[in-house]
C-alpha cells in the first residue's frame, strides 16, 4: 500500500521540529561517533544529529563528551577549541566547558566567576561509551530530573573488543531508505550477487545458494519492534531458518551466516533531513572477529567509500566491469552497492507512487512501527515501543539453525 505525502513525511523528516525528531531525540540513545575515533586529549568531532551539531571529544582525562557545537558565549566553533583535563576551552575567548556541558570558566569576565558561570545556559547530554561507540541522549528528563531512556542492550554492547568492530560513513539521503534495506533480504542475492561472493566469504554463500528457493516469511510482533524468520524446506524431514529482528528506531539485526559465525547489525541514524550516518558493527559472540570487511576499514569515521558523483556520471557505476559479469558495477564494498541504490532513489524517497510485492512485508512493518511511534509521540503519548515495560533489548536474538519439521523457529532464539 503506498504511502501519503503526509505519512512520508512523518516517517522521514527529522529537523525544525518533525515530530520524528523530536521523537527521537526524546526517546532514543543516539551512536555519535565510533570510540576508536575519539583521542584523549585529542581534536573534537563534528557529529550533526536530527539537523544540529555537536562536538564530540575526548577530555586530556579520558572521559568522552558532546557538547553543542557552538560557543555559549558568541558562538563560534569549539570543534577549534583546546582540549584540556576534563573539558574543552574555546580558543577565541577562554571559556572553558567541561565533559559534561557546564560553563567552568568565563576568564574575560570580570564579575563573580561562579556567579556568572552558573547563569549560562548551557546544553547537557547523557553520554555512554559501549560496544566500541559513543553515545548520546539528547532529550531532556521530567521537571528538572534526568531519565534516559533504556540503553538498546544489543548483543554487541558487551562484547570484549576483539569480538566486534564498528565503521560508519555519512551518505547523502534520508536516513529510512537505508533502514529498510537492512530489512529487505530479497535485493541480497540480486544486487550483492558479486561482492558476496568475492569478499564475503563461504558463509554468506549459504544464504545465496538457497536464495533461489524464496523463503517462507514468519513475522512476530515484539515490544521492540518486530523479528521475522526466513525459513527454507532443506528436504522433507527439515527446515532451515534464520531469524532477523528489527529494533526500534533504526537497528536491522542480521543472523549469522553459518553457526557460531559473525553476525551483523546495520544502523542509519538521520544526520538531517537529505542526510544519514550508516553504521556497520560486525561481532562475535563465540570468537574474537579476525579480519573482516568491517573490522579491516582503513577509517572508522569514513568507511565504506560512498559512490562518487551524481546521476550524469551513473554514482561512479562501471559500466565495462559491468560486461565482464559483475552484478551491479559496484565493486568496492558490499555497502557501496547499497549506498548507490539510496542515491538512485533521491534525497528522500518516494514512498507515494511504489508498487510493492510480497517479498516487501519486513520494510512496511518498519513504516509501520515508525508511523505508530511518531503518532503516539504526536499524541502526547511515550511511544509504547520505547517504554513499554515488556521492553528487552536483550530478547532480540538473531540466529539461525536446522530444524525437525513441524517445530516452531522460535526454539532457536531461546536456545541462545
Ligand atoms: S566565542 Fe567562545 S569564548 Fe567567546
Ligand atoms: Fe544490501
Amino acid at each position: 500500500m503506498p504511502m501519503t505525502k503526509e505519512d512520508n513525511d512523518l516517517v522521514t523528516r527529522v529537523e525544525n521540529g518533525a515530530p520524528l525528531g523530536e521523537m527521537l531525540r526524546q526517546h532514543y540513545w543516539l551512536p555519535a561517533i565510533p570510540s576508536s575515533k575519539l583521542e584523549a586529549g585529542g581534536r573534537p568531532y563534528r557529529v550533526r544529529l536530527l539537523g544540529r551539531n555537536y562536538a564530540a571529544f575526548r577530555a586530556g582525562n579520558g572521559t568522552a563528551g558532546v557538547i553543542d557545537e557552538a560557543c555559549p558565549h558568541r558562538k563560534t566553533s569549539m570543534l577549534l577549541a583546546r582540549s584540556e583535563e576534563d573539558g574543552l576551552r574555546c580558543i577565541y575567548h577562554g571559556w572553558k566547558i567541561n565533559v559534561k556541558g557546564f560553563l567552568d570558566e568565563a576568564p574575560n569576565h570580570t564579575g563573580d566567576q561562579q556567579q556568572f558561570c552558573k547563569h549560562v545556559r548551557t546544553n547537557q547530554y547523557s553520554v555512554v561509551e559501549r560496544g566500541g561507540i559513543v553515545w548520546v541522549w539528547l532529550g531532556k528528563g521530567q521537571n528538572g530530573a534526568v531519565e534516559p531512556p533504556k540503553f538498546p542492550e544489543l548483543p554487541f554492547v558487551d562484547l570484549p573488543e576483539e569480538q566486534r568492530a564498528v565503521t560508519s560513513v555519512e551518505v547523502p539521503t534520508n536516513w529510512l531508505q537505508a533502514v529498510e534495506a537492512s530489512m529487505d533480504s530479497s535485493h541480497v542475492g540480486v544486487l550483492h550477487e558479486s561482492t558476496t561472493k568475492l569478499t564475503a566469504g563461504s558463509g554468506n554463500e549459504r544464504v545465496l545458494m538457497t536464495k533461489a528457493l524464496a523463503p517462507r516469511l514468519e513475522f512476530e510482533e515484539r515490544p521492540y519492534g518486530f523479528r521475522y524468520a526466513a525459513i527454507r524446506d532443506v528436504d522433507e524431514h527439515r527446515f532451515y531458518a534464520r531469524i532477523n529482528n528489527f529494533v526500534m528506531p533504526w537497528y536491522g539485526l542480521i543472523c549469522a551466516p553459518y553457526e557460531k559465525g559473525p553476525a551483523m547489525v546495520f544502523f542509519s541514524t538521520p544526520v538531517d533531513d537529505v542526510t544519514h550516518r550508516a553504521w556497520f558493527v560486525n561481532f562475535n559472540e563465540h570468537a574474537p572477529l579476525g579480519p573482516t570487511i568491517i573490522s579491516t576499514a582503513p577509517d572508522v569515521w569514513n568507511s565504506p567509500p560512498v559512490p562518487t558523483g551524481g546521476a550524469e556520471n551513473l554514482w561512479g557505476q562501471n559500466r565495462d566491469l559491468m560486461k565482464r559479469g559483475h552484478a551491479s558495477g559496484f565493486p568496492q564494498h558490499l555497502a557501496t552497492e547499497d549506498f548507490a541504490m539510496f542515491l538512485g532513489q533521491g534525497p528522500i524517497a518516494d514512498r507515494t507512487d511504489e508498487q510493492l510485492c510480497s517479498a516487501d512485508g519486513a520494510v512496511l512493518r518498519v513504516r509501520a512501527a515508525i508511523l505508530k511511534s511518531v503518532r503516539e509521540f504526536m499524541a502526547g503519548k511515550p511511544p509504547t515501543l520505547a517504554t513499554s515495560p515488556a521492553l528487552d533489548y536483550r530478547q532480540a536474538r538473531s540466529v539461525g539453525g536446522v530444524l525437525p519439521s513441524g517445530s516452531d523457529w522460535r526454539v532457536l532464539a531461546e536456545q541462545a
